[in-house]
């Protein structure tokens, strides 16, 4: 169902060149981080509901274990697969994170002998940075100064787009194909809320920073329901953080343009630069990784809550930091703070009444608690 497997049949090539080539980079993506790709667990998490006092059920797919530690390498190998189907693609990647996309990039890239160069914030944690030399990676630091607006990383990646490089990041306006690989969560989710016999309401809250987790799990589930795997009600919530807000202000402006969502959507498709623009002075979280001061993957996503009846949420970082503890006591998932800052949403009590014992709430866990330095 890869978009990438479309274009390389088209291309002329065969199904098993194709799987020939997704097997050899996995395993050479299993050499350099250990293991290679497999399907994430989805468990019911009754006692963390509890605690939550959700009378839904709760379900968490957990992502920490995948390659690099967060979902991040679902984009960026399906992204990967597209280069090698283009075949004409060489020379070096670039891509602008502080952390796990910048981790899932190196590994991806050294997979498929790639040089890679990863713009980082000055405040990347040391850590990180010494992993990404390690993968060898060219790491080069993007200074935020006081009269830029927007992130220093970013402009440091177009820059390197603009002298050849080639984009691999994790959002769809610089890495279109990103969103292609992103679906697979989407899938699996699909596949296993099936298998769990689940049916009717199914209410996601991501947390969202760049917007590709959000879209492209979307498009997966949809996949999945559009191919009868499951037949279900999805309804798309989101989370950011009070310190970057950004969908959220977007959300506020387009409600203020119509009455009416199917006017809403098409105002932000016309107009989009009137909705979106970069938050303008950036706090600080413990939820780092969706601090992004653009939601650059903001319209599917503003689309699939117009479409389904769901909504962004803020919250504070005592929600983020409550929501985190709650969660790993619960469920013992050594996720980090990015990673359940769609749970901490729930823990504002006005949501949890908003849904019945039939209705079921999909979070997910997507970033590994890594040791700080
Ligand atoms: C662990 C983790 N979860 C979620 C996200 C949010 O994903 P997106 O930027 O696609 O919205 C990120 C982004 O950095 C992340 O690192």
């Amino acid at each position: 169902m890869l978009d990438s497997y479309r274009k390389a049949i088209s291309a002329g090539w065969s199904d098993q060149r194709f799987v020939e080539l997704v097997e050899g980079l996995n395993s050479e993506v299993a050499e350099i981080a250990g293991h290679g790709f497999s399907i994430t667990p989805l468990t019911r998490q009754p006692r963390l509901g509890a605690s939550l006092g959700l009378e839904a059920s709760l379900w968490v797919k957990d992502d920490t274990g995948n390659v690099g530690g967060s979902h991040k390498a679902r984009h960026l190998f399906g992204t990967m697969l597209h280069l090698a189907v283009d075949e004409n693609s060489s020379g070096s990647l670039a891509i602008a994170s502080c952390g796990n996309a910048a981790l899932a990039a190196a590994v991806v890239a050294k997979a498929a002998r790639r040089p890679i160069q990863v713009f980082v914030p000055t405040w990347a944690d040391r850590s990180i940075t010494a992993a990404l030399k390690e993968l060898d990676a060219k790491v080069v630091t993007s200074k935020r100064t006081d009269s830029t607006v927007g992130d220093p990383t970013v402009e440091g990646m177009q820059r390197a787009v603009q002298k050849g490089a080639t984009p691999f990041s994790v959002q769809g306006p610089f890495t279109p194909t990103a969103l292609d690989g992103g679906r697979t969560i989407g899938w699996e989710l699909a596949e296993q809320l099936a298998l769990a016999r689940v049916e009717g309401s199914v209410a996601l809250f991501v947390q969202v920073g760049g917007g590709a987790l959000a879209a492209s799990a979307w498009q997966g589930l949809n996949d999945g329901i559009r191919e009868q795997w499951l037949s279900a009600d999805p309804v798309l919530n989101t989370v950011q953080t009070e310190s970057s807000a950004p969908l959220n202000r977007a959300w506020r402006l387009l409600r203020e343009t119509s009455e009416d969502r199917l006017e809403q959507a098409e105002n932000a498709r016309s107009n989009p630069t009137k909705f979106m623009w970069a938050w303008e002075n950036v706090g600080s979280s413990k939820a780092s990784g969706i601090l992004d001061d653009v939601t650059y993957d903001w319209l599917p996503v503003v689309e699939a809550m117009l479409a389904s009846g769901g909504r962004p949420h803020v919250i504070p970082e005592s929600l983020v930091e409550s929501g985190h503890r709650l969660a790993v006591d619960e469920t013992q998932i050594a996720a980090d703070h990015t990673g359940t800052a769609g749970l901490a949403a729930l823990l504002d009590p006005t949501i949890a009444e908003d849904y019945s014992d039939s209705d079921h709430i999909v979070v997910f866990f997507t970033g590994r608690q890594r040791e700080a330095t």
